[in-house]
């Protein structure tokens, strides 16, 4: 999967509609973050965004992520320059260490890596920290959130059910949260959670 190619994407592909929605939203010179890297696809996706002088902070907690990562974002044309790319091995709810600006947007995919480790699933903990961290101080005006989250895999229905209710009880004066559901197809299908901090009026 790659970033979107108009016209050509099913609507049910959930990572590519989080970066169909966020691409109207982030622009190029934005700060943006991916709490999630695996693979590369969203960091691939934010660091085409925001060139030339933007910058991805892109977090994992797995070394074979980073490598991946790096090769992706290399293919890509990326030269290692620390200032448009930051690859960190750490958990994403550290944001606080690494992260010195306000950021456009933050992405999370949840789950575990196909074929890795599926004892380095996300955990619902770490999610709220980070969370709380990006509403309270890091997300701009306008500035969104997107999770995809699963259900399938053991401990994703109760980490879906958190994130839902945090979602759903954020206050509206201040936060639009949305969720996107395939509704003709099996309950564990992804879901796409967005939360949109209301810009200045
Ligand atoms: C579903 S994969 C992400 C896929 C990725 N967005 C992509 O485009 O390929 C989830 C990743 O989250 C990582 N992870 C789990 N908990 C984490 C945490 N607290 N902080 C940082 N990374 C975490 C896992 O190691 C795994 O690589």
């Amino acid at each position: 999967m790659t970033a979107f190619e108009k016209g050509k994407t099913p609507i049910h592909r959930m990572a590519v509609v989080a970066q169909e929605l966020l691409a109207e939203r982030i622009s190029k010179g934005d700060q943006v973050m991916d709490g999630t890297m695996g693979n590369g696809y969203d960091t691939l996706f934010l660091w085409q965004q925001v060139q030339p002088d933007g910058c991805v902070t892109a977090f994992d907690l797995q070394a074979e992520a980073l490598e991946s990562t790096r090769a992706r974002l290399s293919t890509a044309g990326w030269s290692g320059d620390q200032h448009t790319l930051r690859l960190i091995q750490d958990n994403h709810s550290r944001l606080a260490e690494y992260v010195k600006k306000p950021l456009k947007a933050a992405m999370f995919n949840l789950g575990y890596l196909p074929g890795s480790d599926k004892a380095m699933v996300t955990r619902w903990n770490d999610l709220q920290q980070s969370l709380d961290a990006l509403r309270n101080d890091y997300l701009l005006p306008g500035g969104i959130i997107s999770v995809i989250s699963y259900s399938g895999h053991s401990g994703g229905q109760e980490e879906q059910q958190q994130l839902l209710s945090y979602a759903g009880s954020l206050p509206s004066e201040k936060w639009s949260a949305m969720v996107m559901r395939r509704i003709n197809a099996s309950l564990s299908a992804p879901v796409l959670v967005l939360i949109q901090k209301k810009p200045d009026e």
